[in-house]
């Protein structure tokens, strides 16, 4: 009976760990290839839950990252949300990647945004090329080129007025929650031509928080993220549907009102908040910002008039604000792609169908581009040149995928800044901690007071 009982331990044995170096070390088309160094972690779960782990109050990459770089150098592989991933924090490699877009590899937003992106029956990667080309057209239509410049400027400074107006009859406001309701208004209105505050339809309140399903398990059963931005996907249709009835599915347009949304939102807020949270901890950088503001009412015939193109474009300082909050943002700890061949990069084997994570972010936290790379410091720009940075700063991504919204956010961002720092004063009352889980978030806000200056 011992020796049966010895027997089948024995077997289980030898047959999970048969099982586990199959799962550590795949083979593709029957070879073992080249894979580049790393873990894959637990079966399954692979190292999703170390992903997971929040860092906290450091603006440095997720230490996720950071560790396996000095452990395993630029590029490893792991497994995460139950996938292969390449990770690749090579500037050189990555530059590669972008340059094979639609070729050797293709966006890919992990299962999560997949199954929420594709029709019954349709491949993921067909509907991510479908929802692409039809979110950059629309996105470049409403939000670029000669519209911004001519039309939209002085509606984003009016708009952004009368958001600050309020804000300055009230208490302390927290800034994330406030800048997205400020930005959802304000696109739903220019893209949608959807009036929220005459409209009875949908308010921001009942978005969803879509950034939490990131790095969520596909799993559509009650109770998971995933389900849960399933259920507010639905919610978010008849404000839709509503505009464009007439030649669109009702998945489809949920499914593009996902994206523009969740860009939208989540990184100009983002971006915003934390250029805040930077302002209050650094009043020289403050008092600099307000003085350039400044000085651009005071040329103006009158001083009451809107900001113009060629006054936007002569606010350098402002750029620089901007600039050095997106190099150290980085909201998300690298972009998505999945491989459609097998690909070779330096000396390693990228199999077809595994998910690669170019970690952009890199190159905006090297010491030697960025000197004290930590540290706010939007100073740092006057000395940077045109070539450094086309190597050295990507917070829009890179190649033919790149933002489709990066003008419209640079623009948004300084006239908010233009208008916040010449008519309002303002305080930091509390929060501002950060982490990034792996996704930057303040989680207690950052809550500021504001008075208008002419009270
Ligand atoms: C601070 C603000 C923003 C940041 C940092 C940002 C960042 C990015 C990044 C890194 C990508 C490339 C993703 C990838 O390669 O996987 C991207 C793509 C995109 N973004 Fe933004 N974004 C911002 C704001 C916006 C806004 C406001 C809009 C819309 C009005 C927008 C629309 C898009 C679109 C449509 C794409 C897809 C472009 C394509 O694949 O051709 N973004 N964004």
């Amino acid at each position: 009976m011992l020796g049966i009982g010895l027997v089948l331990v024995a077997f289980c044995v030898i047959y999970y760990t048969h099982l586990l170096i199959k799962w550590r070390y795949p083979k593709i088309n029957g070879v073992r290839v080249q894979l580049p160094p790393g873990s894959m972690g637990l079966p399954i779960i692979g190292e999703t839950i170390q992903l997971l782990i929040p860092s906290y109050n450091s603006i440095d990459i997720h230490p996720f990252v950071r560790k396996r770089i000095q452990r395993h150098g630029p590029i490893f592989r792991t497994n995460l949300v139950g996938r292969p991933v390449i990770v690749s924090a090579d500037p050189e490699v990555n530059k590669y990647i972008f340059s094979q877009e639609g070729n050797l590899v293709e966006m890919w937003y992990l299962d999560s945004f997949a199954k929420l992106f594709a029709f019954e029956g349709e491949s993921k990667v067909t509907a991510i090329g479908r929802v692409h080309r039809y979110l950059r057209g629309i996105t470049l239509n409403h939000f670029g080129g000669e519209s911004l410049r001519e039309k939209m400027l002085p509606q984003i400074e009016v708009a952004v007025n009368d958001n600050l107006c309020n804000w300055s009859t009230q208490g302390p406001v927290e800034v994330k929650s406030a800048i997205s309701r400020m930005i959802f208004n304000f696109t739903a209105k220019v893209a949608f031509g959807y009036d929220v505050e005459t409209s009875k339809g949908e308010k921001i309140e009942n978005l969803p928080n879509f950034i939490k399903s990131l790095m969520s398990f596909p799993l559509n059963i009650p109770g998971t993220t995933f389900h849960k931005c399933m259920k507010d996907i639905f919610l978010i249709k008849p404000l839709m549907i509503w505009h464009q009835r007439s030649f669109l599915t009702e998945d489809f347009i949920a499914e593009l009102a996902f994206g523009i949304l969740f860009a939208a939102f989540e990184s100009v807020s983002t971006t915003l908040t934390l250029a805040i949270k930077f302002l209050a901890e650094n009043p020289l950088v403050l008092e600099e910002l307000t003085a350039e503001n400044e000085a651009v009412l005071k040329k103006r015939e009158n001083p009451d008039s809107l900001l113009t193109w060629e006054e936007y474009k002569t606010m350098s300082f402002t750029t620089s604000v901007v600039n050095e909050t997106l190099r150290l943002m980085n909201i998300p700890p690298g972009l998505l792609r999945k491989a459609l061949k097998d690909i070779n990069v330096k000396g390693y084997t990228i199999p077809a169908g595994w998910t690669i994570m170019l970690v952009t972010p890199i190159v905006h936290l090297n010491p030697e581009t960025y000197k004290d790379p930590l540290k706010f410091n939007p100073w740092r720009w006057k000395d940077l040149n045109q070539a450094t940075l086309s190597k050295s700063f990507m917070p829009f991504g890179g190649g033919t995928r790149q933002c489709a919204g990066a003008e419209f956010s640079k623009v948004y961002m300084a006239a908010f800044l233009h208008v916040l720092v010449t008519k309002y004063r303002w305080t930091k009352v509390k929060g501002g901690r950060i982490t990034r889980s792996p996704i930057l978030l303040f989680p207690d806000g950052v809550h500021i007071k504001v008075s208008s200056k002419r009270d």
